[in-house]
């Protein structure tokens, strides 16, 4: 078993940085088009035996340090009753929006090992196949939020900042709902095997430090706060974040992801005892070769004195990134770290 990225995220000596990619099972792998190419993405979420496939995918072939399980944040929300759907090219769609009472009122609370009982057993069989550690995650509430209420995918918030500025009894309501749900599906992660579990907090970059403290980040604490008797490490990661770190900082997890907005060693002094994810804009990898080298050799540099650092990209991997560019960084961030 390799645990360097464990012992990274506890801010143990490690032999090198460990690295994994937020996004490394995708469609940047023609091995992963090639099952997609059979099913339809949500099918694929569904299917215990191809999300393994595919979760094992970027480990076996560029060499990750650790493996996340391949789901989506959105799976927990059709378990609470909203119904999912996602088109090629636009992304997830909620046909029914939450925007009053009535439509909160008719969502769920599940019971994550019955309505959810193939992401857990994705975990289960990939416990018994991995020689790296396997993340598992959710969405955090904000980003949750975002797509009931919006529909999908959204560039103004329009409708997310209306209930929030105008209803925000409402608001809570829905992001206390959302939470108590979260909470039932990392625990269930937990208790199937999972051994990191990371929050997604994709859209926490478009609140105000006051609004991110008041309708955002106390939902976030209210979940690593249940999840503290498991013993795993708690990963945050909150996209475009940089405005909003020395707050993320309480969030009570273990380690704060980074995106590439920040410079890692000024994000390092605010994070305190705790380590870092992050932080190489996923764009980098389409560098030359020795730049990209260079560019991961000042990136570690960078991060020498945090308390546990593990290489990521500061978002999702491209999906027209070229496969081989990944696997010079996998191997670039193994050699230059190794010590
Ligand atoms: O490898 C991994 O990181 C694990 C799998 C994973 C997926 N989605 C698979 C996926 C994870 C961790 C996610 C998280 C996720 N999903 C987030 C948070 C992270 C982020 O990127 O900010 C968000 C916001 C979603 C919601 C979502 N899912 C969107 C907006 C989309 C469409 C975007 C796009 O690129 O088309 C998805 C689809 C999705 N989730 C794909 C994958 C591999 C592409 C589906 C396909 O095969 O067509």
């Amino acid at each position: 078993m390799n645990d360097t990225f464990l012992k990274a995220c506890r801010g143990e000596k490690t032999d090198y940085t460990p690295i994994w990619m937020m996004r490394q099972a995708g469609r940047y792998l023609p091995e992963y088009q090639k099952i997609r190419g059979n099913v339809t993405f949500l099918e694929l979420c569904k299917s215990p035996d191809l999300c393994v496939e595919v979760t094992l995918q970027p480990v076996d072939l560029l060499g990750m340090d650790a493996a996340i399980l391949f789901s989506d944040i959105l799976v927990l929300m059709e378990a609470m009753g909203a119904p999912l759907e996602f088109h090629e090219g636009r992304g997830p769609i909620f046909k029914e929006p939450i925007r009053n009472q009535a439509a909160l009122d008719a969502l769920m609370i599940p019971d994550a090992d019955e309505a959810t009982a193939f992401v857990m057993e994705t975990i289960r069989l990939l416990r018994r196949e991995l020689k790296v550690p396997l993340i598992g995650f959710a969405g955090a509430p904000f980003t949750c939020a975002t797509y009931l209420i919006e529909g999908g995918s959204s560039k103004v918030f329009w409708e997310t900042k209306k209930m929030m500025f105008t209803e925000p009894l409402l608001f809570h309501r829905l992001m206390d709902k959302i939470t108590e749900s979260t909470i039932l599906y990392l625990k269930a992660q937990a208790r199937a095997g999972a051994q990191a579990l990371q929050l997604f907090d994709s859209w926490a970059g478009v609140l105000a430090p006051c609004d991110f403290s008041n309708f955002a980040l106390p939902y976030v604490q209210k979940i690593f706060a249940a999840l503290q008797g498991y013993e795993i490490p708690l990963i945050y990661f909150a996209n475009n974040g940089a405005t909003l770190l020395d707050l993320s900082v309480s969030s009570g997890a273990d380690v704060i992801g980074l995106d590439w907005r920040i410079n890692i060693g000024e994000a390092i002094k605010k994070v305190g005892k705790r380590a870092v994810q992050g932080n190489l804009d996923p764009f980098a990898l389409l560098l030359p070769k020795d730049q990209l080298r260079q560019r991961i050799g000042d990136l570690l540099d960078g991060a020498k004195n945090a308390h546990g650092h593990i290489f990521n990209l500061g978002h999702g991997i491209h999906q027209f990134t070229p496969p081989e560019q990944a696997k010079i960084a996998v191997d670039a961030v193994h050699e230059l770290s190794s010590r």
